[in-house]
């Protein structure tokens, strides 16, 4: 009879990630930093990127199991995320798994946004995120060990969501989408497995600005899933740890939505 315990359990042993290398741009809050405490718990190592001088004060005060080490870089500077690419290939040994969650919102209605909000949106959540995608990418095709890559899109990449007006968010949540299943077609002879996923309403400081910008959203967010309620970002621990781990080993060019019934 085999053993209960997790180590010995050959099926929680596929969601292993100790040891495992991973880049998260956007890791200094929100979902990123949420991504990075949870991987960390679980044995693996963390390159966060962002764009603060220093990493979250929380940062301290969490029970890392693996190393943790953060990058000052803006996702959308081509060169400079290379070289920072370059330099955590180099001081890990690997990468070997990528999770670019930065990104920003610009809440404003479709008549109003100006060509700021578009090209800033466009440029960190799509733009930034197809760089990250093809520089670990590359260095994962180099060291060939394979990797996971998991994109972030939103409820907003699967429809329009009508207690918000943000036109070129979602746009680039479209699009993020589209980008993991193209690379995830061009990656698979590489052993790179490439999902998204899309998070309905996760209570983070991206979601209370816009709540702040207009407090009758809480209770439109609320309304409109089934399950009604916000969630809590800690809510996306378990898929993040399938799709880093050898238990998504035969799932690649999906998206997972989890959302609290909202689709
Ligand atoms: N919060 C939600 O409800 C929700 C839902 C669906 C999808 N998402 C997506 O999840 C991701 C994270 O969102 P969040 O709610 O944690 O947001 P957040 O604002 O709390 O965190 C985003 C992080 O990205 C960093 N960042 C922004 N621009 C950057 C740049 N140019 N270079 C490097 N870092 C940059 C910010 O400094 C910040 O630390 C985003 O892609 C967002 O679109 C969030």
């Amino acid at each position: 009879m085999s053993s209960n315990e997790p180590a010995d359990n050959p099926i929680l042993k596929k969601f292993d990630v100790q040891g495992k290398n991973i880049v998260i741009t956007g890791g200094c809050r929100g979902l990123g930093f949420t991504f990075a405490h949870t991987l960390a718990q679980c044995g693996a190592n963390i390159a966060a990127i962002d764009l603060n001088e220093q990493p979250s004060a929380d940062f301290a005060s969490l029970p890392f199991g693996g190393n943790y080490k953060y990058y000052r870089v803006n996702v959308t500077d081509y060169e400079a995320l290379k070289k920072t690419i370059d330099k955590i290939y180099e001081e890990f040994g690997s990468i070997d798994g990528c999770i670019p969650a930065a990104g920003i919102i610009r809440d404003r209605p479709f008549l109003e946004h100006t060509e700021k909000d578009w090209r800033d949106t466009i440029d960190v959540n799509l733009t930034g995120v197809f760089f990250t995608l093809q520089h670990c990418a590359a260095k994962m095709v180099e060291q060939k060990t394979g990797g996971s890559i998991v994109c972030i899109s939103s409820t907003a990449g699967h429809k329009s969501l009508a207690p918000q007006t943000i036109a070129a968010y979602t746009a680039s949540k479209f699009a993020v989408r589209g980008l993991a299943k193209q690379v995830a077609h061009e990656m698979a002879k590489h052993n790179i497995r490439v999902n998204s996923i899309s998070p309905g309403t996760m209570l983070t400081d991206m979601l209370k600005g816009i709540m702040e910008q207009d407090p009758s959203r809480k209770q439109l967010f609320v309304d409109s899933c089934a399950m009604k309620r916000l969630a809590d970002p800690g809510e996306l621990a378990g898929i993040m740890l399938y799709l880093m781990s050898e238990a998504s080993s035969y799932t690649t060019g999906q998206d997972f939505l989890v959302d609290g019934g909202l689709v």
